[in-house]
């Protein structure tokens, strides 16, 4: 599998975005969280956040739309140069339409999972989909504890996605760290998103580096 890391800012200085991506240059991607106060308990940031970040770096550009009404607002973040746009399956109305405009916008398109939520149900979507996001923590914030709950949903969402044959990226977040890392990756995830891990770190590109190196021994092995 191809190991990818999508470090998350949410714990990271708000008021110098732009620069604490540049202090992430290892990564795969900057994982945005954007919460509005309706679909979560918290609130972030919007498009005109990201749209203004857009223009300060080339690094891609992970959306995770925590937002009510995420039918309506999704595509902006796709037209404003995203490369993923994720939203959550339980804000949705019509995913498959929301998929494919992402699409058409030139985005990938990513559906997330609470915790609580199976994954057989939507089965049949996948094909429409990039990737799928499972939270390992309930969305809101960062810094909590990895629920190994989820482990098993990793492992079944992983049996879809090869019985498929496509190339889905399977994205794990909340709890992601050196501690967390390699039970997600025996179970299937191949993509991390980890956020107080990173940047509450002194360094946080040795994190990110770190991660990777620890996800890859333990890929290879299995
Ligand atoms: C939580 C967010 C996460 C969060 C992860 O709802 O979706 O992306 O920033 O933070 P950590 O890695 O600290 O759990
Ligand atoms: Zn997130």
């Amino acid at each position: 599998m191809g190991i990818k890391i999508t470090p998350s800012i949410l714990n990271a200085d708000l008021a110098d975005l732009a620069g604490e991506v540049a202090r992430i240059p290892s990564a795969d991607a900057v994982h945005l969280d954007v919460m509005d106060n309706r679909f979560v308990p918290n609130l972030t940031f919007g498009l005109p956040l990201i749209e203004n970040l857009r223009a300060h770096t080339s690094m891609m550009m992970d959306i995770h739309l925590m937002i009510a009404d995420v039918d309506r607002w999704a595509p902006g973040f796709a037209a404003a140069g995203c490369e993923s746009v994720t939203f959550h399956i339980e804000a949705s109305d019509a995913p498959v339409k929301l998929a494919r405009e992402l699409r058409a916008l030139g985005s990938r398109a990513a559906m997330a999972l609470r915790p609580a939520t199976a994954i057989e149900p939507y089965e049949d979507l996948l094909g429409e989909l990039d990737m799928v996001l499972l939270m390992t923590v309930e969305p809101g914030f960062g810094g909590q504890s990895f629920l190994d709950l989820c482990l098993p949903k990793i492992r079944r969402t992983r049996a879809l996605l090869d019985k498929l044959g496509k190339e889905l990226w399977l994205q794990v977040d909340g709890g992601i760290s050196a501690d967390t890392i390699e039970r997600c990756v025996a179970a299937g995830a191949d993509t991390f998103v980890a956020g107080s891990a990173v940047f509450g770190a002194d360094d946080p590109d040795a994190v990110v580096q770190a991660l990777r190196e620890q996800a890859l021994r333990v890929d290879s092995a299995v």
